[in-house]
């Protein structure tokens, strides 16, 4: 099993679908409700045992504002700060140092999950790991395609074409190989490092797990649309039950 006892959380880019919100601040620092979004993965990582987490920012400007957030004395946060956006991949070359061949759990800065079972979930995650999610929009995300016989083959960024309706959220768990796998990915049509060759490489092995996530909710805030849904979502649950979503005082 060999559970990750660090994490990465991706708060880089720009923010271009949210200008003009993001003009002057870290997307990831814009609120979900009653908190700034970066405290959703936070609490994410602390809920799956994860205390050491390296926070990669698009600003070194940012970094104070982060440090700002209280979160739970007993987890070791770092920042870095990556440039220009040049993919979600280029996060593993950036945290080599930080990574050191454990294993690893990324996640994204502007994903909020949650579900009654989610806990349990995260603490069965295996070394190479990644989760589907049915949704009705699968072209707006990386798809699982499957053969014939309904084993994964590949993961497809944004498919023109119908692949299937299971998107692969901003959770992933690796081994301490990805590093190197990420530096061997050439950037796409786009110019970015993307998430999916890496995911592919572990695939063409053998080497990846998966499973369908079920009564989970997933968010993936990154339009105004699904900014506005996620909070709305929070404060629906926080207002009706005693949940706190996004606690980092755990
Ligand atoms: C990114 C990834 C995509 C993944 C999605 C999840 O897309 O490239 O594979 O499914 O996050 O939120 P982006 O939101 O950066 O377009």
């Amino acid at each position: 099993m060999n559970k990750p006892t660090k994490g990465i959380i991706l708060a880089g880019g720009n923010g271009s679908r949210l200008y003009p919100l993001t003009y002057g601040v870290s997307k990831q620092l814009l609120p979900v409700y009653d908190k700034p979004m970066i405290h959703y993965p936070v609490s994410l990582m602390l809920q799956a045992g994860i205390r050491d987490i390296l926070i990669i920012v698009s600003n070194a400007d940012y970094i104070p504002m982060f440090k700002k957030s209280p979160i739970k004395a007993n987890a070791k946060i770092s920042f870095v700060v990556q440039e220009a956006p040049l993919g979600l991949a280029h996060a593993f070359i950036l945290s080599e140092e930080f990574i050191k061949g454990h294993n690893v759990c990324l996640m994204l800065g502007d994903n909020i999950f949650h579900g009654a079972n989610f806990d349990s979930i995260l603490k069965i995650n295996t070394t190479n790991h990644i989760y589907g999610v049915k949704v009705k929009n699968p072209s707006d995300y990386g798809v699982m395609k499957f053969d014939n016989d309904e084993c994964l083959v590949e993961i497809v960024e944004k498919p023109k074409e119908f692949v299937s309706d299971y998107a692969v959220p901003g959770l992933y768990f690796f081994d301490g190989t990805v590093s190197d796998r990420a530096k061997r990915v050439k950037p796409s049509a786009r110019g970015e490092l993307e998430i999916v060759d890496v995911i592919n490489s572990y695939i063409e092995e053998n080497k990846m797990l998966y499973n369908f996530l079920e009564n989970v909710i997933w968010f993936d805030c990154g339009t105004h649309d699904h900014l506005l849904a996620a909070g709305n979502y929070v404060q629906a649950v926080q207002q009706r039950s005693t949940q706190i979503i996004g606690d980092v005082m755990i």
